[in-house]
């Protein structure tokens, strides 16, 4: 099927299976920060934006992308407000991997885009569906609460 969508800011007609998922699309497209994890909607790794919210891309269908704007980590990280963001995350040592950050600051970009002063209970709701096997999400969701602080609307 012929799809047109957005992704990061560069518009794409492309032919895609109907029983293609967006992750495997946008894999398939060389954005590996889109993470193939549980692939039932549970872990959140594979997390984008898409129409404006954030999405488990795992559980959503490369055709119901059709005419949306897809945003992945590679379309925000060289942005000027990135650089707090990951300097907090170092400060924190917030990670082992790293398997779980595109997502999770995806989720975090997803919300922002929404309410650009969360509190940290609105915060914690929208990491609440991105899971870290490495540290419980207690190290990432406090460095992303402090980047906050940092990025106010910039990111
Ligand atoms: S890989 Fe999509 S939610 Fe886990
Ligand atoms: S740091 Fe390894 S999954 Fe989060």
């Amino acid at each position: 099927m012929k799809i047109s969508l957005t992704i990061n800011n560069r518009k794409k007609t492309l032919d895609v299976p109907a029983n293609q998922t967006l992750m495997d699309l946008l894999r398939a497209q060389g954005l590996w920060s889109v993470k193939h994890g549980c692939e039932t909607g549970d872990c959140g790794n594979c997390t984008v934006i898409a129409g404006g919210l954030a999405v488990n891309s795992c559980i959503m269908l490369a055709v119901q992308a059709n005419g949306k704007a897809i945003t992945t980590f590679e379309g925000v990280r060289e942005k000027s407000g990135f650089s707090p963001v990951k300097e907090t995350l170092m400060d924190f040592g917030d990670s082992d991997c790293g398997f779980c950050i595109p997502g999770m600051l995806m989720s975090m970009k997803a919300l922002l885009d929404k309410i650009s002063d969360p509190t940290e209970e609105e915060l914690v709701d929208a990491l609440a569906g991105n899971l870290c096997r490495c540290t419980q999400s207690v190290k990432p969701v406090q460095a992303i609460l402090e980047a906050i602080k940092k990025i106010q609307g910039k990111w």
